[in-house]
């Protein structure tokens, strides 16, 4: 069955800069398994989708960021993807078969259930490491509870917790929403206790320009993951051309490689496929100098 006839959300429509972002996370994945070369390691995607998107305006079908990960070299010892509903989860299951089906595990449900996370942590082999990422809609569904568990699972082999690459709603949903009083509930829940209202107050008072709430949102964010002892840190702000990213990079690891193929993948301006075709078709109806 072809995916666009099945009713729903599905394939999930996305915007151009959201391909832009799954063309950064192909980068980093594939960089990512490079550098752990053949190891025991899992991959872990919390907030999960139905295995393929849409492009509104160009309708260019497009892998989420499941199967680019599933595509990336050498391949994860495991993959489990925790799916908010059974529709996603088919779709997902049915456009990963072609892939060894073995060692990929599709959980549905809420992702900040406990439930749901005692089964995620069920199927990690003991002493594996793992790399999960986090990619919510906005940051209402994000729970430090979460993270913080995710941080508490236990130490690999090596010594190393669990690594953390979130995509940080800043821009479109915690910036827009910091003042809003029927957000402040999801917002503490977001960084697990209420220092982020002082930013509030600077807001409001402007005491700070908007650039400042920017950085000291991201900051107090990254304070929370070093209490839960990570050794790196990093954030970044993905290159765009026109305006502010909608979302900000956060990475968490005992290891410090990470933050260089965060970089790597989302330092430099690229262009996407269909601005590749737009560009020849206007050069082609360009009349040529002679
Ligand atoms: C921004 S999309 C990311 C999808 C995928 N990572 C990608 O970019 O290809 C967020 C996904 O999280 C799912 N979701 C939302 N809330 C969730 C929750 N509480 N637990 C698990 N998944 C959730 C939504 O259904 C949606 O597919």
């Amino acid at each position: 069955m072809d995916e666009l006839n099945i009713p729903g959300k599905i394939p999930r429509q996305i915007r151009k800069w959201t391909c832009h972002k799954l063309e950064c996370l192909s980068d980093y994945i594939q960089a990512y398994a490079k550098r752990l070369g053949k190891t025991n390691c899992c991959y872990l995607e919390l907030y999960a989708g139905c295995g393929s998107c849409v492009c509104k305006g160009t309708d260019c079908r497009i892998d989420d960021s499941e199967l680019r990960a599933l595509k990336a070299k050498p391949k994860f010892a495991k993959y489990i993807f925790v799916v908010r509903n059974r529709q996603n989860a088919e779709n997902l299951k049915r456009l990963t078969t072609p892939y060894n089906t073995d060692n990929i595990e599709v959980i549905i449900g809420d992702c900040n259930n406990e439930k749901v996370i005692r089964q995620l942590f069920d199927l990690i082999p003991r002493s594996a490491s793992s790399f999960a990422l986090i990619d919510p809609i906005g940051y209402r569904k994000v729970h430090w509870s979460t993270i913080k568990q995710l941080a508490s699972h236990g130490a690999d082999w090596k010594g190393n917790k669990i690594d953390l690459l979130i995509f940080f709603p800043l821009e479109m949903a915690l910036l827009r929403n910091l003042t809003r009083p029927e957000c402040q509930a999801s917002i503490t829940r977001l960084y697990g206790n209420q220092q982020w209202e002082e930013i509030k107050q600077d807001k409001l008072s402007d005491k700070i320009e908007l650039d400042e709430v920017r950085t000291r949102l991201v900051e107090l964010f990254k304070a929370g993951l070093r209490g839960l002892g990570y050794n790196y840190v990093e954030d970044f702000k993905p290159v765009w051309l026109s305006r502010q990213p909608f979302y900000h990079l956060i990475l968490a690891s005992d290891s410090d490689t990470g933050a260089k193929i965060l970089k790597d993948a989302w330092g430099k301006s690229r262009y996407l496929r269909c601005e590749l075709f737009h560009d020849e078709e206007s050069k082609s109806r360009r009349p040529s100098k002679k």
